[in-house]
């Protein structure tokens, strides 16, 4: 391992009672981040992983967050271990004054990135249906519950970080469609029913022997269920014109998540949520083309034209069914 030092991250070790005074931890810098610094650190026969929120995110546009991401992506991990046990990752350490936190490092030998497998051509159904159902489950124990929704009160990162650089920046960018976009971004924020996670994206996905590890909860919020599985779902979507030849799969594995998710919702009307999932899912699918964070593997322009094609008409024509979308998206493509 290669030996790096980091002197703040030595200081949240040592308050956690990790280290000692005198300590020399072998220590790495972990890539893949943009938000913050994070750090596998080897102690006494562990590995940890340290992960500090900073205050300016390593992407192109300007897009600053609150560090206080992190106490909430800590408190997300505090509730979701207890909750949904291997759901998320159990937090050894929160560090409010520093911004950091301390898990446990988990060893690639034995997780994998869900990201990799998808854009590595392994599409499997089965791993979605568990990913729908541990993210149902977390919303189905968090929802209506006025202590979480308490703790969760991060309305204006969530803002910040989730529905200005995506949904309202969209809307900026294409004037055609800032209405609808607009309400979508309105909408979501309206709704405050379940604990989300914010950025369930295949590359905060974990897959172990024991199923999906969600990591990465800065955007936590109390809020609108529909904004996880939209999230995840408008991966798929865009997955699927990247790799073309796994259009069909990866639009069998859109149905299995979204199915076992919706096998959970029992805090709402499971139609009601659906609608509100697919209706979202057109504003997402643009958003990572024109809003502040672009996805990094659409990059012709033939590309971005089809998704906006799709997008625009969906936006004016919002649809209720996953499996309209399914039909639309997935085998126009295959
Ligand atoms: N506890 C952990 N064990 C192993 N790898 C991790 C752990 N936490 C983060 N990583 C790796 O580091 C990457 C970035 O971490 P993440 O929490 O997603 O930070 P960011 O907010 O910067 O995206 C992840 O995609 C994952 O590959
Ligand atoms: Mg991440």
């Amino acid at each position: 391992m290669r030996v790096g030092w980091n002197s703040d991250i030595m200081a949240v070790l040592r308050r956690a009672g990790i280290l000692d005074i005198g300590d020399v931890p072998v220590m790495q810098p972990l890539s893949g981040g943009v938000s913050s610094d994070i750090w596998r650190v080897e102690a006494h026969g562990k590995s940890y992983c340290v992960k500090r929120a900073l205050a300016k995110l390593k992407v192109t546009a300007d897009w600053r967050a609150p560090i206080e991401r992190n106490n909430y992506e800590a408190a997300y991990m505090a509730v979701v271990d207890s909750l949904v046990p291997g759901a998320a990752l159990p937090l050894i350490y929160a560090d409010r004054a520093a911004a950091a936190l301390v898990t446990r490092y988990l060893d690639p030998k034995a997780y994998r990135l869900w990201k990799t497998d998808l854009m590595e051509g392994r599409v499997d159904r089965a791993i979605a249906k568990t990913v729908g159902e541990r993210l149902g489950r977390i919303h189905q124990r968090t929802a209506n519950d006025s202590a979480i929704a308490e703790r969760f009160r991060s309305d204006a990162i969530f803002h910040a970080i989730r529905l200005e650089p995506y949904l309202l920046a969209a809307a900026e960018a294409q004037p055609m469609v800032a209405g609808p976009l607009r309400a979508l971004a309105r909408r979501t924020a309206s709704i405050r029913r379940t604990l989300v996670h914010g950025d369930v994206s295949p590359k905060n996905i974990l897959i172990g022997r024991l199923g999906p590890v969600f990591i990465d909860a800065e955007c936590a919020w109390y809020g609108d269920p529909a904004f996880d599985p939209g999230f995840v779902l408008n991966h798929l979507c865009l997955k699927a014109l990247h790799r073309r030849e796994d259009a069909r799969a990866l639009g069998e594995t859109f149905m299995a998540l979204g199915n076992a998710y919706l096998g959970h919702v029992d805090w709402e009307p499971r139609a009601d949520l659906e609608a509100r999932i697919a209706s979202l899912l057109p504003g997402l699918m643009l958003a990572r083309i024109d809003g502040k964070s672009p996805v990094e593997y659409l990059n012709t322009n033939k590309e971005k034209a089809d998704v906006r094609d799709f997008a625009f008409h969906y936006l004016t024509e919002p649809p209720s069914r996953l499996s309209a979308l399914r039909e639309a998206w997935f085998d126009g493509l295959s």
